[in-house]
């Protein structure tokens, strides 16, 4: 159900890959409250996925960008604007890749030149982007902008590897960049999504038990991808103009949750 949410606002939204990403399922609920957008991701990822598809079913215009890019980037704000008719009042990073996990590095083996990459295209490219959108002033006031976090940012764990330090790094420039954007009543926060069967979660090894882990400890369960986008979809919205520099758990209750019944009887109901 719509409820116009989002109505006559504007936006970019990075990282829809195929049908699984977050950022799909974001784009089709701004669509669905009213939102015009504009659709980014690296040229090579949109040789893979399947965004023109997207782009049809919302009205959107595609404007490839490596968000680790400066010379990408400057493009496209200045196409954004032109496409959309003025300054933008959302955007999504919907961005992660590590090299060191893709390749299947042990913690204790990094390859350091894919680190860099991993905060560069993890962390950093949040930065850029916000950067860029404010040198170019292309933000309106009251525009809200969203990145996504994982609890790995707080506690360790296992096999999220140096995505766990880019994932910190976000949390921070999203504090760091929404006290410099109060003043323009800019809104910049994080949301820390439940482990989720997409093509960068599956990427991470053991992910499987990761996902049956949250679900069982979760006292709501896991968050859908789909779920996520309803949450964005508020933060994106007038509704929650006071809420910054925060990081937003959207995982069930799994990060205030030490232990659950259901684990006590699995392993102690036979002592
Ligand atoms: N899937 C999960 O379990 C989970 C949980 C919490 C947070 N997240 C975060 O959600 C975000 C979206 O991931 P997803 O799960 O939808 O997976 P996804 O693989 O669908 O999305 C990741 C996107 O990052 C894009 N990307 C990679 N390098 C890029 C670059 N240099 N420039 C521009 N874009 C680039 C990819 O093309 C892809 O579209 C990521 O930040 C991820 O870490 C995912």
């Amino acid at each position: 159900m719509a409820y116009n949410l989002l109505k006559g606002k504007k936006g970019i939204i990075f990282g829809a890959l195929d049908s699984n990403s977050i950022a799909w399922k974001v784009a089709e609920k701004a669509h669905e409250e009213g939102a015009s957008f504009t659709l980014t991701n690296a040229p090579i990822a949109m040789r893979m996925g399947e965004i023109n598809k997207l782009a049809e079913q919302c009205g959107a215009v595609v404007i490839p960008a490596d968000a680790t890019s400066l010379e990408d980037l400057e493009n496209l704000f200045t196409k954004s604007l032109e496409a959309l008719g003025g300054k933008v009042d959302f955007i999504l990073h919907s961005i992660g890749m590590s090299p060191n996990v893709r390749k299947g590095k042990d913690y204790g083996d990094l390859n350091y030149e894919w680190f860099l990459k991993t905060i560069d295209i993890s962390a950093l490219s949040f930065h850029k982007i916000m950067q860029i959108a404010e040198k170019k002033d292309a933000l309106n006031e009251g525009a809200s902008i969203v990145a996504l976090s994982y609890i790995a940012a707080q506690k360790a764990v296992p096999g999220y590897n140096d995505m766990a330090e880019a994932k910190a790094a976000l949390e921070s420039i999203a504090r760091s960049y929404g006290l410099r954007l109060g003043p323009k009543k800019i809104r910049v926060n994080t949301v820390s999504q439940s482990p989720t069967m997409t093509t960068a979660g599956k990427g991470i090894s053991g992910f499987d038990v990761f996902v049956d882990f949250a679900e069982k400890l979760s006292p709501l369960g896991n968050a859908s991808a789909e779920e996520c986008a309803d949450y964005v979809i508020t933060l994106f919205s007038d509704l929650t103009k006071k809420v910054t520099m925060q990081n937003l758990f959207h995982d069930g209750g799994f990060s205030c949750t030490a232990i659950s019944d259901e684990f006590i009887q699995a392993f102690y109901s036979k002592k």
